[in-house]
Formats: C-alpha cells, sequence, structure tokens
C-alpha cells in the first residue's frame, strides 16, 4: 500500500475519529523554536521541526494540516486533547509516565536533555550555585520539575511560555533558565546568554494523542516509520539539529 492509502482505495485517514473531519487538527504551544514557530509564509501559518514532522504525517494519512496555538500545560496535563480541541498535541513533549496515565504517545521522535541558561557576565556556573537565585522554567514541564528536585535553595519562578521566561531574564527578573537544551541554544545566539551546564535526563519527545485513540496512534507511528524508513526524517533532523 502505498502512503495516504489504507488499501482500499480510500485515503487512510478517512476511517480516523478525528476532531474535524479530513483534517490533523494539532496542538502546540508556540513559539518554541527550533521544534514550532509562527511562518506565515508557510500553508499552515507555523514552521519548526515538530511542525514539518506532522505536516508528513498529515500527508501521508491524506489530511490537511491545521495548528492550533495551545498553552503547554493545558497539552501535557491531557486537559486540551481530552476536551476534543486537537488530535496530536505536538510540544516538544516529553514521554513521561506520569503524562500516560492521561495521554497515550507515539513512538519517540526527538532525544533531550535539560540545561541552564545565563547571562554571559554571570557568576552561575552551575546547578550548584543556584541558591538563592531565581530561576525561571516552564509551567508544567520537565525543566520545572528538573529545578525543583535538583536546585536547592533556588526560588524557582514559573512562567507560562518560553517567551515570557525569556523576556523574564533579559530584563533581569531572573537570573537563570533551565528548560530543553535546544530551546536554550536559540537563546544565547545574540551573545548576551550561554549555557553553563547540561543535564543528561535522558528525555525522549514523543506526539500525544487521547489514551483511547488507538487507531491514531497506530496511524502516526505507521507515518513515523515510514519517515524514518524514506529518509525524510533524516533530512529534517539534518535541517535543523545540524553542526
Ligand atoms: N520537553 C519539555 C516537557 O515535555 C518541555 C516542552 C515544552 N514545549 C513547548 N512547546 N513549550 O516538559
Amino acid at each position: 500500500t502505498g502512503a495516504g492509502d489504507g488499501g482500499d482505495g480510500t485515503a487512510a485517514g478517512s476511517d480516523l475519529d478525528l476532531v474535524s473531519d479530513g483534517t490533523l487538527t494539532v496542538c502546540s504551544d508556540v513559539p518554541y523554536p527550533p521544534f514550532e514557530d509562527f511562518d506565515e509564509s508557510s500553508p499552515s501559518g507555523f514552521t519548526g521541526f515538530d511542525i514539518d514532522i506532522v505536516q508528513a504525517v498529515a500527508d501521508g494519512l491524506g489530511l490537511e494540516l491545521a495548528v492550533k496555538d495551545s498553552s503547554f500545560d493545558g497539552l501535557q496535563s491531557g486537559l486540551a486533547l481530552n476536551a476534543g480541541e486537537c488530535d496530536i498535541a505536538a510540544s516538544a513533549m516529553t514521554i513521561t509516565e506520569e503524562r500516560q496515565e492521561n495521554l497515550a504517545f507515539s513512538d519517540g521522535y526527538y532525544d533531550s536533555k535539560q540545561s541552564l541558561l545565563v547571562p554571559t557576565d554571570s557568576d552561575i556556573a552551575s546547578i550548584e550555585d543556584l541558591e538563592g537565585m531565581r530561576v525561571g522554567v516552564q509551567q508544567g514541564t520537565t525543566g520545572e520539575a528538573y529545578t525543583n528536585e535538583n536546585a536547592s535553595g533556588a526560588e524557582v519562578i514559573s512562567f507560562p511560555s518560553d517567551a515570557e521566561m525569556f523576556q523574564a531574564i533579559q530584563a533581569g527578573q531572573v537570573d537563570a533558565l533551565l528548560q530543553d537544551l535546544p530551546v536554550n541554544l536559540v537563546h544565547t545566539a545574540g551573545g548576551d546568554f550561554e549555557i553553563v551546564e547540561e543535564f543528561s535526563t535522558e528525555e525522549t519527545y514523543g506526539l500525544a494523542m487521547k489514551k483511547d485513540n488507538t487507531a491514531l496512534v497506530e496511524a502516526v507511528n505507521e507515518q513515523l516509520t515510514e519517515l524514518r524508513d524514506s529518509g525524510e526524517y533524516d533530512e529534517l533532523y539534518d535541517q535543523y539539529f545540524s553542526e
């Protein structure tokens, strides 16, 4: 069977129980580059590694892609999916046992770790130096949990989004940010901030779906396998994470 063909001549996506017929509706907390960002020139209005992956999944299933900007905390808790807001949450979301109580995950598609970002003129050199310091984290994330467990004596401040965290460190309202390495790396681009420590938390991102939507999980995993087999996954990976 070719991609997009369910084997009986109908589009593979047509037998899936979707929020909106003929469309793969994806929730994502945007911006979170390089995984998700706004892009007026792209057909979906969005760009990023996650967006390209779900675009390929939608194409393979013969579906249109619609992306909705959503709060990460509502995605990781399962609230948005269970309320029928979208079919998939694609949001650089780490597969965790706790989340698996409320959500189903696809096979993993990206391995990540945590990192500590500080201003280049900061005296903070490691997580040990955070005592009495203000550390910005994103609400509901694995970075928030890691900071609460490992940064003893720090004042942990949770923000709804990466953009708000970054504004806070630029304004000097927090002394450091602890979150996923590839995203902190984007914040080092201007030269004002640097990553002083990485933490091997062995996290793997997955696409999240409603727990009972087994048909969709299977269809998505087939598409991810197809992406890897065709070499398209490697091309996307190199495009976003080369060097
Ligand atoms: N990987 C981390 C987690 O799953 C952070 C993800 C945040 N994603 C986002 N689009 N803001 O908790």
